[in-house]
């Protein structure tokens, strides 16, 4: 990477922390460092341009259409305007938004328009962050903006999902493992992320056997 690629990812940084100040705990810059250090590992055994993979995994949730009224241009554009300001090439520019464009789940449902090495790298790094102890949290703080119920037994999961039902996300917390958390692992796109996934997803089967257990007593 050269100097200036450098300069580029440090006012990335500053940019998407300022952007994601007031973001819901779930979609904090937290996260996106969290996506952005799995991202890295699994270029390193995968390979992929860095600048595209680092560049991506900072800028993929910079708008969520969740936060916006599920409008899913307001992301693509915001990223679009920051990276001209900082005179990236277009065709970097162009692959990054098609990035953000296609890494969600929801996008998955109707069938992903896009795909690349580097898309793939982050979107494993992305869904890495949405099981295990880290996913299981992230679950119910989203659970818990929704005002979903936690578990309700009557309630069975739906594991057929559109994409505007998805969306809506009402459901319980506990159909949410079924309906995504426990798809993840089979989804991974690379073998390292593949890997990765195993421990995280061993996990929350366990998190589910005790949570049931509890829930009998
Ligand atoms: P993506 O951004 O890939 O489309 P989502 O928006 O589905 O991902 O999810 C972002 C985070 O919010 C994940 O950790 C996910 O598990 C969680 N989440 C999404 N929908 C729900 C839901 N209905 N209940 C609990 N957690 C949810
Ligand atoms: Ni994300």
């Amino acid at each position: 990477m050269t100097k200036s690629d450098i300069k580029l990812i440090e006012n990335t940084k500053k940019f998407v922390k300022q952007s994601l100040e007031k973001a819901e705990a779930g979609h904090d810059y937290w996260h996106i460092l969290r996506v952005l250090k799995s991202s890295q590992k699994i270029a390193e055994q995968e390979g992929g341009n860095l600048l595209v993979v680092t560049l991506g995994a900072l800028l993929h949730d910079i708008a969520d259409a969740k936060f916006h009224q599920g409008d899913e241009s307001v992301g693509p554009k915001i990223a679009r305007d920051f990276l001209q300001s900082e005179q990236v090439p277009e065709d970097v520019i162009n692959h990054i938004i098609k990035i953000i464009e296609n890494i969600s789940f929801k996008n998955s449902l109707e069938g992903q328009k896009f795909s690349s090495l580097e898309l793939q790298i982050i979107q494993d790094a992305d869904r890495l962050d949405a099981i295990g102890a880290i996913g299981i949290a992230r679950a119910f703080v989203y659970g818990g903006y929704k005002n979903n119920p936690i578990y309700d037994p009557s309630l069975k999961p739906n594991l057929n999902m559109d994409k505007k039902t998805y969306k809506k996300g009402n459901t319980t917390t506990i159909n949410h493992f079924y309906e995504k958390l426990l798809k993840l692992k089979d989804l991974m796109n690379t073998p390292t992320g593949a890997k990765l996934a195993e421990d995280r997803h061993r996990f929350m089967l366990e998190f589910l056997e005790q949570f049931y257990k509890e829930w009998e007593v």
